[in-house]
């Protein structure tokens, strides 16, 4: 920077007008960079609040469907389901059935998108075990990663031929993108990409997550997320998934990993997204409905920073009003 006692530089001339701030804006938010997670809850027959996600709901199939039109109306990039199964157990069952919850969700979701946004899903086991982890157990009680890749492999397979059109594959066992493309590929379905959840951190900021599903985790999963001290460990995972033949990549949650996320976008050759978590929606939410926050401005700004950082997209449960502000 020039240093001249006489005309020092005057950054302040950039921002004087909204037309000139426009103009040299570094980083823009729109609407088919913004994905909407969605919980579809079986046997529902209207939407179910979440009441620590105030504006969030379980969906019936009916209001899934009613939902979709209006994310494909908004002209978001996609939506992130999630199931709510009536039953459980120890295997997570219900997600390998063709009438699971999950499953049925997508054909509908499909459906109704048509080719106006892309329809993915959350492939992991804790909405469907009855004990809440995201794999099945040993002997000992603890998360078995290569029995769970082999339910993984089902799970792949399931979703696939239901209609999904990109895989989350969001529950940290080791190996499970190659374990997922070996049996996606054996199964012909070749042209169904993998999301990757490559840096998810066990974090605290799940907590609402887990009323959504109704989870029935007791204790955490820290043997199997990473430590939220790992920013090196975090891109290992990184390097690993794409090694592994992930897709698109996730660093999970985003706003307290902002790092992570800089780093993977710096060095990944394939997408980096971020998901912006049920804890950092609730955060947000709480705090403007006390007036402590300016709830637009807030939400703008929390996803213009994860954009900024290097999110090519980003996972948010304001994605559809977002995108309705944008436009
Ligand atoms: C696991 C999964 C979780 C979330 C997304 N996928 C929960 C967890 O790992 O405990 C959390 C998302 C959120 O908090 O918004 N299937």
């Amino acid at each position: 920077m020039i240093d001249h006692p006489d005309r020092p530089y005057r950054p302040r001339r950039l921002r004087a007008t909204p037309a000139m701030r426009r103009l040299v804006s570094e980083t823009r938010l729109h609407p088919a960079d913004l994905v909407l997670p969605m919980f579809v809850r079986e046997g529902a027959a209207e939407p179910v609040p979440i009441s620590s996600m105030p504006g969030v709901v379980q969906h019936s199939t009916d209001s899934l469907r009613r939902a979709i039109a209006g994310a494909a109306e908004a002209g978001i990039g996609g939506v992130m389901l999630f199931g709510v199964p009536e039953h459980k157990d120890a295997i997570g069952s219900g997600a390998t059935d063709p009438d699971g919850i999950l499953n049925v969700a997508t054909r509908i979701a499909v459906a109704e998108a048509g080719d106006a946004l892309v329809v993915q899903t959350d492939l992991c086991l804790d909405e469907f075990t009855d004990h809440g982890h995201c794999g099945v157990l040993d002997a000992r009680g603890y998360v078995d990663n290569d029995a769970t890749n082999l339910r993984y492999r089902d799970m792949a397979i399931a979703q696939a031929e239901a209609g999904s059109q990109l895989l989350g594959l969001s529950g940290m066992m080791d190996g499970q993108v190659a374990e997922v493309r070996s049996a996606l590929d054996g199964a012909g379905f070749t042209n169904t990409p993998i999301l990757g959840y490559a840096a998810k951190y066990a974090s605290a900021f799940y907590g609402p997550f887990r009323e959504a599903v109704q989870s029935s985790l007791e204790g955490d999963r820290r043997t199997y997320q990473l430590d939220p001290a790992n920013r090196r460990e975090g891109l290992r995972e990184i390097d690993l998934d794409v090694a592994e033949g992930a897709d698109v990549v996730m660093v999970k949650p985003a706003m307290s990993y902002l790092d992570v996320l800089a780093d993977a976008a710096a060095s990944s050759p394939v997408p980096v997204w971020a998901y912006q978590v049920s804890g950092e929606y609730a955060m947000i939410e709480a705090a403007a409905a006390h007036g402590w926050i300016d709830r637009r401005r807030a939400v703008e700004e929390s996803v213009l920073g994860i954009r900024r950082a290097g999110a090519d997209a980003v996972l948010t449960y304001w994605a559809v009003e977002l995108a309705g502000w944008i436009r």
